[in-house]
């Protein structure tokens, strides 16, 4: 793993304290009139109950159409889904479309949750886990059509093995489908950036680290506004949170979460994004120079 401990120690612990145990997951679902034994994939995702990305469901939704522009995919075709998290978005790929997933995670608690919500959807013949690392992918050569990785990479001190393993493991021709925040990081990110390690190239930098794996670049577009009207919603659905909930340290660190977002995209230049790469041959590479990366 090119993760030290101590890196992998803090992503752990980071994981651990956002509230996304099966058991508050049932809650909600329970407390939305739905069965809890026996909810659908889309139960979860729509109510933003297990998609850990920044924009949540309505991202998806958007990154799919993006996929989508680079073509779909077929019912004998597998994706990775790389920092797959407790599986929302894996579980909405498998419901949308034919195919099967295979989630990766460093965290192993992250499976579990996964794995767990995965058997209560009963879609567990399509969609499996494994805990893996990122820059050490346990799979073959060419073994999936599509690599999806949804705000993950940021995490990733190794650009270059993260790309280059991505790479390996796509057919040739097969799509990466990544969705990230785009550094630098300013100070305004410390709530998070203390917490756990974010690493985020800027846009020509992380161009650079994709061509150099072997990917051509497809698609850059920018969610940035997508993302901010997201931390909106955060930031009301905290104000009608309980006084005492607001108030807790838990509380006041979300708070203070969703203002450094907010701070960096809508003040400080800081922008998200969907990038879209196909798998190139050796002999077919070019640096693809996209609007506004110079
Ligand atoms: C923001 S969460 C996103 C989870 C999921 N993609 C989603 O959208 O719901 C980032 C995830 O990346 C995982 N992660 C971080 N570094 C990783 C690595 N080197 N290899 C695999 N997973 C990693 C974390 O454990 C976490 O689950």
């Amino acid at each position: 793993m090119s993760d030290t401990m101590p890196s992998l120690r803090r992503l752990s612990k980071f994981y651990s304290e956002i509230p996304s145990s099966v058991d508050t997951i049932t809650a909600a679902l329970n407390a939305a009139g739905v069965d809890p034994e026996k909810p659908n994939a889309r139960d979860l995702y729509e109510r933003d109950l297990d998609c850990q990305n920044l924009g949540a469901y309505a991202m998806l939704e958007r990154i799919a159409a993006v996929a989508a522009e680079d073509g779909t995919f077929g019912s004998d075709e597998v994706v990775l889904d790389i920092g797959c998290g407790i599986g929302g978005p894996g579980r909405f790929l498998a419901d949308r479309f034919s195919g099967s997933v295979v989630g990766i995670d460093i965290v192993p608690q992250r499976t579990e949750i996964a794995q767990s919500l995965t058997d209560l959807t009963g879609m567990g013949a399509r969609i499996s886990y494994r805990v893996a690392d990122a820059t050490d992918l346990p799979f073959g050569a060419g073994a999936f059509a599509q690599v999806w990785m949804l705000d993950v990479g940021i995490h990733i001190r190794d650009k270059r093995a993260l790309f280059g393993e991505i790479a390996r493991v796509l057919q040739p021709g097969g799509l990466l489908v990544m969705h990230d925040q785009m550094g630098p990081l300013p100070p305004a990110m410390r709530p998070v950036t203390r917490r756990a390690p974010f690493i985020a190239p800027s846009l020509p930098q992380l161009l650079r680290y994709v061509d150099g794996a072997g990917l051509r670049v497809q698609t850059w577009r920018d969610t940035t506004v997508h993302v901010l009207e997201y931390f909106d919603r955060m930031k009301t659905a905290l104000t009608k949170a309980p006084p005492q909930a607001r108030g807790d340290t838990e509380g006041r660190w979300w708070q203070a979460v969703i203002n450094g977002y907010v701070e960096t995209l809508a003040k400080l230049g800081g922008r998200t994004g969907i990038l879209t790469a196909r798998r190139v041959g050796d002999s077919d590479r070019t640096v693809v120079a996209l609007p506004g990366c110079a």
